[in-house]
Parts: structure tokens; C-alpha cells; sequence
């Protein structure tokens, strides 16, 4: 039975570009839409730019422009990254448009006729100069805690300690440098409690993942707020209605924003709204998101659409969080990688492939391993993939004039039948087992073709009927093949559908065999990664640096006199290579309460931010200040730990027996923060 399904991704901040985080759910969400279009369903899939708020208008009043000139190239820009990933959605819109903000009001009128928005008064910090309430990300100070400076109002970043931004000492303006002043103001409130019963059998109702599920279970537990929906002007937004100089806040109207975006689309296709976003429609409705937003999407967002008589989602799917090479994308590290910086070095589909491998149902970080990601794509979509298919276009194209005949092999019929389950993976988002199952179908062809060997027959005799019976199997096996990764890897997919002569290329389609038939000349389909490619793009990702972080030389070999080698754990040069050690200077050298062995010292590496270390040498170095501007050797890449006092970024190194006796190692003066120790 044909279903109609809209699904939507989270809206993009319209202040940034779009990088390889972002493009986990947007991938995600694509290949589970194609599959969706693929099994004959009827699939809408919208999204949009997410375009309020304070950042956006502050970050126009920077360039000089407006906002409304800002986020129409900012779209622009999001919507051609979005192409080239061959990201299809049916309209990208935006959340300041004319259909957002009438559904929006609408949204906000129903809720408050039925008494579920109030007014309270709130104080909060003011910004004198620049005229403007201060968000907690606008406001730094001293941490009131362990008195780190330049902390941000909401917590601390060096002793993980949260307050409220009046507690901040010496408390400053980011934006203009002003010592804010508190102010009061009156603010809305969405009654979210009003809603508890419904949002409590609703999220467990299976709409949800067990683990979001249970995440929830503890909200409720804590128990709901009412949620401050208003912001005072100045604020790029709408305004909200009956009001003259308060505004909806950004996370009001950018859920609205699915709406607002498939209205846009009914307006253009001639589709009826309330079919779909009524409470009686039959439409299902999904939305994918990060783990991040789980609060805006599983609790207000279902509440306002219930307190104004709309529709539930039948499902918000979370995915984790992108790291690369095991740790947070950075910067420094060149991991911090721009969707359009991926696009000037290699094709989109070996990303999507590689996502796909590694997707499931769960809320897990997933990682972007280089070295992994480079073998992955080589061996299973050139090795495996497209291997089948290159390996007897020759053949046909020299002794069969490009003419397939009908054949029947129960491996045919094997790699048919597996359809049912790899379709039920990808219903599930369980693409990485979706994955895994069409892997080892492919092994089973190249295996089966390796005993046929059409090679060394066509060695013979090329016009051997044998051939050109082994190469249809493999053929009508490859066409099963990419139609199973064709969510996954659309161009790829559509170039073997070109070469295969087919136009379909559906899930139904590939149950009537091709028999007799005519293929196309055989284009070569995919390239190979090559590890240069990946190189440059961490050389381009990389923010320019005072000292170049990382060399390509490895380190020349240092030899140590060691006496007593024959007691020692040795290690190999390789192993020796791994440790990366830099130059730092030591910033700032303090106790830390509570530990009576460590010091915390802020060391300057050369990179954008001086890294928080915490050494156990307070017992030889009582009197902190003394370090102060000294250099030493730091094992710059150690995996950064979690300590009681905070996250300890790397290691100094010392000598001696301890206690007393540590002296910090340190390198001749004239070295610069960051130079590597040869
Ligand atoms: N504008 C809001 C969403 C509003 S939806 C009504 C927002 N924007 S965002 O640009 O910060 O993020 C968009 C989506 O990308 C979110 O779902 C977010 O979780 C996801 N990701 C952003 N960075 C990510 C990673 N590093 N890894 C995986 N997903 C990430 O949030
Ligand atoms: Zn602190």
C-alpha cells in the first residue's frame, strides 16, 4: 500500500556554512527519503534556513549589510553544498518568510485564546552601550568558581562549573565590551506543565528511540518550566502579535519552519495543506534531527502543535554527533571540515557511503576515521561495486557486440530475495547493516566470477557462449546491487542504470529479469580516494597558524643514552613517531583547590587557544608564578582526559624521582610555541 510520508531535517543556523557534522543527518535523512521514493511511496522532504535571531543580526550589522542580504547568501551558499551531496529536497525555504510567520502567529494566537501563554517579568543583564538584553553566550567574566577569566555566562570552560550570569565576576559585554547593567522586562511563557499527560503518553507512545525515551523520563522526573518564548527588541524575528517591541525567540518559529516550507510546496504543486497537517490526517510525518535538539523537538515542539490543534509527529529520529579521527572536529587539526572544502577534492558519494556504513537507529557519536574511510570507499565501492561491472563490460563489448541474454542462476534469484531484508534495514535506519548485507551479497558475485573466470575462457576463444551466459548473471546480479545503494550513492547508481540501459530503477523494477537486452558503451564509474586528496583537504581545512602544528617529516631519530636499555619496555621508532612533541609556553601556573599535587597551567602551543594542563609537579613548584613564561615539552597529542577539576589537554614532560625532585624539562630559549621537539 502506497503511503504519504513528509520528512524534514533540522534547519541550518544561517550564519555559518554547512560542514561535515551537519551533513550526517542531512545524508541521513536524503537516503531514507530515496529509499522511501524507491518502494513507490509518496515522499515529501523539505527544509529550510534557519534565519532568526540575535547572532544572525549581529553578524550582518558586522558586514555592513542587512539581514535579509545576508541570509539570501547564506542560502544560496547551503543550498548549492546541499546539491552537490545530492541532497533532494523537494523545497528549501526559509524561516523569515511571509508563510512562516503566519504560522506562526497562528500557532501563538490558538495556544494563548486557550490560556496557555502567561507575562512574567524578568530580570536580565543589559547591554548600555550597544542598547541590547544579553543572551548568557554575550556575557563573560571571571568564573566565580576557580576564577578563570573570560569565562561565558552559563558556565565555566576550564573548571566545568555552571551559574547564571550575575554570578560572573566582573561581568562584560562580548559584543561591545560594556559593563552590563541588570534590567527588567516583561517576557512570554509557553504554559509547557499544561501539556505534561499529553507529552508524557505521547513520547511513549513510540514515537521516539528508547534512549531519547528514557533521556525524557528523567525531564519529566526533574520536571517541566514554563519556556520563554520572547525576546525584547532589537531582534531580527517577527514580531509577536498585539505587541509593539517584543519578538517570537528563534526556537519558537524555526520548527514552525517545516511547516512554513511545505506550504511553500503546496503552493507551488497545488497539494492541500490540512490534509497533511491536520489532526486527522493520515500523512506520516518524521523529523530528523541531532541529538543536540532532542528538548526542542520531543517536548515544546509537540506540545505547541497539540495546544494549536495540528498533528503529531510520528517520529523524531536523533543521530549522534560527528567526530573525526576519534575526537571533536578542529580546527587546528584541519578536521574541522566545510562541506564545500570536501567538494573541491572528492566525490560527495564516497561521504555518503561511508555515513551510510556507519548509520544506525541509535543515538551514537559516529566517526569520520580517514584511514578507515579511504579503504572502506576503495575496497567496497570500487573493489567490490563497480569491480562486477567493469570486469565484464570488455568481454561483451569485444564478443558479444554489448548483448546480454536471458539467463536463471539461483544466484540471481539469491541477491533477489535478499531485497526484502536489506529494505527492512533501511526502513528500521539501520543503514549500516542495510550496508554489511549488500557487502556480502557483492562477495559472493566477485567470488562466483572468480571461479567462472570469463578471463581466461575469453583467453581461448572471446566468442565462447559461456562468457557472455556468466557475464548476464553478473550483470542482472549488479543491477540488484545498485539498487540496493541507490539511496546511498544516487549518481553512481544512475551512470550503472545508463551503462545497464535501464530507466528504473525501483525496488519492484529489478524483480523483471532483463533478459535479452542491449547495454550501453561502459563508462568508468567511480575513482578511487587517493590519500593526497585527503591531505589537502585537512591542509585547506587548516586554520593558518603562527607555527605550522603538524609536519609531514616525521621526526628525526634522537639517540638516547640509555644504560639500563635491558630493563625498559622498548619501543619501536614507529611508536616513538606517534608521540607529538611541542614547545609550549606556560601562560599561567596556579594551585588548584583541592589537589595538593597538581598545578593547572594554561599553555601557549602556537594554536588559536592556550591548552589547559593540569601537572603533578606542585610539590617541586609551590610558588606557581615562577613558571610563568617559562617553555617546556609538552606530548601535544594525548588524548585529552577528564579530570575532577577539569580536561587536562596534553602532558609536560619532567625528570627526576618526583616529589621535590621533578624540574621541568625545557628546550633552549629562541624556541617558539608549537615548533616541534626533534
Ligand atoms: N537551527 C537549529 C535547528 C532548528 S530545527 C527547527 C540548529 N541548527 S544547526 O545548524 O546548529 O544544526 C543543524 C543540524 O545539524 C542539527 O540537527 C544538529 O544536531 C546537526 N549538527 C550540527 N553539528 C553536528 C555535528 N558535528 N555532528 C552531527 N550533527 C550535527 O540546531
Ligand atoms: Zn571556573
Amino acid at each position: 500500500m502506497s503511503r504519504r510520508i513528509l520528512v524534514t531535517s533540522a534547519l541550518p543556523y544561517a550564519n555559518g556554512s554547512i560542514h561535515l557534522g551537519h551533513l550526517v543527518e542531512y545524508i541521513q535523512t536524503d537516503i531514507w527519503v530515496r529509499f522511501q521514493r524507491a518502494r513507490g511511496h509518496e515522499v515529501y522532504y523539505v527544509c529550510a534556513d534557519d534565519a532568526h535571531g540575535t547572532a544572525i543580526m549581529l553578524k550582518a550589522e558586522d558586514r555592513g549589510i542587512t539581514p535579509e542580504d545576508l541570509i539570501a547568501e547564506v542560502s544560496a551558499e547551503h543550498q548549492r553544498d546541499f546539491a552537490d551531496f545530492h541532497i533532494a529536497f523537494d523545497q528549501y525555504h526559509s524561516t523569515h518568510s511571509p508563510e512562516n510567520r503566519h504560522y506562526a502567529e497562528l500557532i501563538y494566537r490558538r495556544n494563548r485564546d486557550k490560556g496557555h501563554i502567561d507575562t512574567a517579568s524578568v530580570r536580565q543583564f543589559y547591554d548600555p552601550e550597544r542598547q541590547l538584553f544579553l543572551a548568557d553566550r554575550f556575557i563573560k567574566g571571571e568564573c566565580p568558581s576557580c576564577h578563570a577569566k573570560d569565562q561565558y555566562g552559563d558556565s565555566c570552560e576550564q573548571c566545568g562549573a555552571t551559574y547564571s550570569p550575575t554570578d560572573l565576576i566582573q561581568p562584560y559585554s562580548t559584543i561591545s565590551g560594556a559593563t552590563p547593567i541588570l534590567r527588567d522586562s516583561d517576557h512570554y511563557f509557553f504554559r509547557l506543565p499544561d501539556f505534561r499527560e499529553m507529552l508524557e503518553s505521547w513520547t511513549r507512545g513510540g514515537h521516539l528511540q528508547q534512549e531519547v525515551s528514557n533521556k525524557l523520563d528523567e525531564w519529566f522526573e526533574a520536571g517541566l518550566n514554563p519556556w520563554d518564548i520572547s525576546r525584547d527588541a532589537p531582534y531580527f524575528g517577527f514580531a509577536i502579535p498585539d505587541t509593539t517591541d517584543k519578538y517570537f525567540y528563534v526556537w519558537l518559529d524555526a520548527p514552525i519552519g517545516y511547516m512554513a516550507s511545505f506550504d511553500a510546496l503546496c503552493q507551488r504543486t497545488g497539494m492541500n495543506f490540512s490534509d497533511w497537517w491536520s489532526p486527522e490526517s493520515h500523512a506520516e510525518l518524521y523529523h530528523f534531527i541531532g541529538k543536540d535538539i532532542v528538548y526542542f523537538h520531543a517536548l515544546f515542539w509537540p506540545a505547541m502543535l497539540h495546544g494549536a490543534d495540528f498533528r503529531l509527529p510520528n517520529g523524531v529520529f536523533a543521530h549522534g554527533f560527528l567526530t573525526v579521527n576519534g575526537t571533536k572536529m578542529s580546527k587546528s587539526r584541519g578536521t574541522f571540515i566545510k562541506a564545500r572544502t570536501y567538494l573541491d577534492h572528492l566525490n560527495p558519494e564516497a561521504l555518503r557511503y561511508y555515513f551510510a556504513a556507519k548509520l544506525s537507529d541509535r543515538v551514537e557519536d559516529i566517526d569520520l576515521n580517514l584511514e578507515d574511510f579511504i579503504a572502506r570507499v576503495n575496497s567496497d565501492l570500487v573493489g567490490k561495486i563497480v569491480n562486477i561491472a567493469s570486469r565484464c563490460a570488455g568481454f561483451l563489448f569485444k564478443g558479444f557486440n554489448n548483448q546480454l541474454i536471458a539467463v536463471q542462476h539461483p544466484l540471481v534469484d539469491s541477491l533477489m530475495q535478499a531485497g526484502t531484508a536489506i529494505a527492512d534495514s533501511y526502513e528500521e535506519r539501520q543503514f549500516s547493516r542495510a550496508i554489511r548485507d549488500i557487502m556480502a551479497l557483492a562477495d559472493r558475485v566477485n567470488q562466483w566470477l572468480d571461479q567462472e573466470k570469463p578471463w581466461s575462457l575469453a583467453k581461448v576463444d572471446p566468442l565462447n557462449p559461456h562468457i557472455q551466459e556468466v557475464c548476464s548473471i553478473s550483470l542482472e546480479c549488479y543491477r540488484q546491487l545498485i539498487t540496493y545503494l541507490a539511496p546511498v550513492i544516487p549518481k553512481l547508481a544512475q551512470a550503472s542504470a545508463d551503462f545497464l540501459n535501464i530507466g528504473d530503477l525501483s525496488w519492484d523494477a529489478r524483480m523483471t529479469p532483463l533478459g535479452n537486452h542491449t547495454l550501453n558503451p561502459f563508462k568508468p564509474l567511480f575513482q578511487r580516494i587517493d590519500p593526497k586528496q585527503i591531505e589537502a583537504i585537512l591542509e585547506s581545512s587548516r586554520e593558518s597558524l603562527n607555527t605550522p602544528l603538524e609536519t609531514t617529516t616525521p621526526p628525526k631519530s634522537t639517540h638516547t643514552a640509555v644504560s639500563d636499555a635491558a630493563t625498559l619496555d622498548l619501543i619501536d621508532i614507529d611508536t616513538f613517531r606517534k608521540l607529538d612533541l611541542r614547545v609550549g609556553t606556560i601562560k599561567t601556573a596556579e594551585h588548584v583547590k583541592g589537589a595538593d599535587k597538581l598545578l593547572r597551567l594554561m599553555v601557549d602551543l602556537g594554536e588559536e587557544n592556550p591548552r589547559q594542563i593540569f601537572a603533578g609537579i606542585r610539590q617541586a613548584y609551590d610558588q606557581p608564578e615562577t613558571l610563568v613564561g617559562l617553555s617546556v615539552v609538552v606530548v601535544a597529542n594525548l588524548a585529552p582526559r577528564t579530570m575532577k577539576f577539569g580536561v587536562s589537554e596534553g602532558m609536560v614532560l619532567a625528570a627526576g624521582p618526583g616529589g621535590k625532585d621533578i624540574f621541568l624539562i625545557h628546550p633552549d630559549h629562541g624556541a617558539l610555541p608549537g615548533m616541534k621537539v626533534q
